[in-house]
């Protein structure tokens, strides 16, 4: 079945996790875990099954509260959470040559590609679906996201990959009213003004009325805003998603 992604199809976060839980085995299925999304995914996931798979991209420039945080939902949950690091040949690489702060003058492609992207190739060749907590209504890049869709940025016609966003449809008001109610563990840095947060040298707070995503890559245009993990929703204006059933 072929349908352009609606949030008149979405089902809840809970019957798409149930569901994806049930097509895959539990070592070929993972939650990708950074945000305050992906710890209510994991809240949920944590409600279903008793065997769950999560990994985080360390990128070596995360904020010292985020490896708390990681820290805390691993002791919250009971849960192991797999920590993948770059290459450190390639980072070395980078940052003799062009010092520790080249995404500020060249964009942060670069960078994102060796410290996120790599790492992550490398653990979804693992894998036959990865859950994450894209939403939305998150971004100008994120509006089709849909919560089933065929990921062709990482997966290939011979070794199919399957990536579910059982969030799609939520607004983060949603978001932190599952939070609140459930007393989820959350990152400290939400409470200091920091709305979406990914390394410490690309994410800044933002003020009153602004966007969520202003302070990542805030030298950035918004259109540009995706580092690579989502690289799909660059190309997705008209991006129609398969349903599988
Ligand atoms: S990003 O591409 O701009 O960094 P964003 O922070 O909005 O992504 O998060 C969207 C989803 O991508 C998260 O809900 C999570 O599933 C995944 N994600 C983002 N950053 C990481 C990370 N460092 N490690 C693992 N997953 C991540
Ligand atoms: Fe590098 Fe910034 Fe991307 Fe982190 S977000 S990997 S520091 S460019």
């Amino acid at each position: 079945m072929t349908q352009t992604a609606d949030s008149a199809n979405d089902r809840s976060p809970q019957a798409v996790l149930e569901d994806a839980f049930s097509r895959f085995a539990p070592d070929r299925i993972a939650i990708s875990f950074s945000g305050a999304e992906d710890v209510v995914l994991i809240d949920m996931a944590a409600q279903l099954v008793d065997e769950l798979q999560v990994f985080s991209l360390d990128t070596g420039r995360l904020h010292p509260e985020t490896y708390t945080f990681i820290e805390q939902v691993r002791e919250h949950y009971g849960v192991d959470i797999e920590v993948l690091m770059p290459d450190p040949e390639e980072v070395n690489e980078m940052v003799r040559k062009k010092g520790l702060f080249s995404f500020y003058r060249d964009g942060h492609q670069e960078c994102c590609a060796i410290r996120k992207i790599q790492p992550l190739r490398k653990k979804l060749a693992t894998l036959d679906a990865w859950i994450t907590g894209q939403r939305r209504d998150q971004s100008v890049t994120r509006t089709e996201v849909p919560q089933w869709q065929d990921d062709q940025a990482f997966g290939t016609a011979e070794r199919p990959l399957v990536k579910v966003n059982p969030l799609a449809g939520w607004s983060s008001a949603q978001v932190w009213q599952y939070i609140r109610n459930e007393q989820v563990p959350y990152n400290p840095l939400h409470d200091r003004g920091f709305l979406s947060i990914g390394c410490e040298p690309c994410t800044r707070a933002v003020g009153p009325h602004e966007h969520e995503r202003a302070g990542r890559w805030w030298w950035e245009e918004a259109t540009r805003k995706e580092c690579g993990l989502h690289a799909e929703n660059l190309a997705a204006e008209t991006q129609s998603v398969r349903i599988i059933e």
